[in-house]
């Protein structure tokens, strides 16, 4: 990247966390949707937010509060920096819906600090600094959606304190399903709900699924991936924030999905499947439960995005 450049264009990509069974330490990235940041040098130090579209006017200006800006502070500050940027902030997916939408924006605005003036850290380095942007939206210091919409992939955060991140093999023709009902849930809350005990029954039914699931994406076995996609320990108290839960589930393995759990802090649901018409058909599926009860959704299907953050202009 050329020190003349004035500006930068990036992309970062929505992302499915927890992932069933893996709790605040396995996400994947999506193909789509994702957030798009432009930042430009400013003569004035520090971070300005220029415009934000797409959010329906519901993302903070101010620099203290805007997950964006607060992720390239922190980084400003680490390496004590004097610089200054603006930022423009298109906002290309639902807020509140369980998909990473703070993340992605984190993602992208380290990203793209990091390119824009040759700061040479790499990807894995970038993480810390855009779970600080993550940290003022839900406030907790997950790295589920950071990780894999900056690396792509799967990840799996194998340790917080140090932070270690481990990319995940999977299959290369992995399909996702994501229904976004419309509606919003904030992820504070969602935390808020839950349990701080766990059962050890339910602990070794978890840590058995995180394991089967981690194997089964290693060794493309679709079975077991597909088995192991099970929460006993989550989906059971924040499902009941979700609308038809039960009926879209049956909904999605009837139609030939390996699994299906809440995204993230939800309301949106995701699917792994094992092929593109099923994908398809599991989609349709899980539409007709909620046009049933008229409610509104919206369907993402891809293959799982294995770039992560890229610059787009
Ligand atoms: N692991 C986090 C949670 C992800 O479930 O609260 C939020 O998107």
């Amino acid at each position: 990247m050329s020190l003349s450049r004035e500006s930068i264009k990036v992309f970062a990509p929505a992302s499915c966390a927890n992932v069933s069974c893996g709790f605040d330490i396995l996400g994947f990235a999506l193909e789509a949707p994702g957030d798009e940041i432009i930042l430009y040098k400013s003569n004035n130090p520090g971070v300005k937010i220029r415009e934000i579209t797409g959010d329906h006017g519901k993302l903070p200006y101010d620099e203290r509060l805007n997950t964006a800006s607060v992720a390239i502070s922190s980084l400003l500050v680490k390496l004590n920096l004097n610089y200054g940027v603006e930022i423009i902030i298109h906002k290309r997916m639902p807020l509140y819906s369980g998909l990473g939408s703070s993340a992605a924006s984190s993602v992208a605005a380290v990203y793209a600090l990091n390119l824009l003036f040759n700061l040479g850290l790499n990807k894995h380095e970038l993480i810390q600094y855009a779970m600080n942007g993550e940290f003022m939206a839900s406030k907790a210091m997950h790295a589920d959606n950071v990780a894999p919409s900056m690396l792509g992939g799967f990840t799996l955060i194998r340790s917080y304190s140090p932070l270690e991140i481990v990319q995940v093999p999977s299959p290369s023709n992995l399909y996702y399903t994501i229904i976004h009902p419309d509606l919003e849930i904030s992820t504070r809350v969602a935390r808020k709900i839950l349990r701080n005990q766990v059962e050890l029954t339910d602990m070794i039914t978890q840590t058995a699924n995180i394991a089967g699931l981690i194997t089964g994406l290693c060794t493309n076995n679709y079975q077991l991936i597909g088995r192991s996609l099970n929460d006993v320990v989550i989906e059971p108290t924040r499902k009941l924030l979700i609308p038809k839960f039960d009926e879209i589930k049956l909904a999605a393995l009837n139609a030939g999905s390996l699994g299906f759990g809440i995204s993230g802090s939800g309301p949106s649901l995701f699917t792994l499947n094992a092929n593109q018409d099923i994908a398809t058909k599991v989609g349709q599926d899980m539409q007709k439960v909620l046009k049933k009860y008229n409610l509104k959704n919206q369907i993402y299907t891809g293959m799982v995005n294995t770039t992560g953050a890229k610059i787009i202009g």
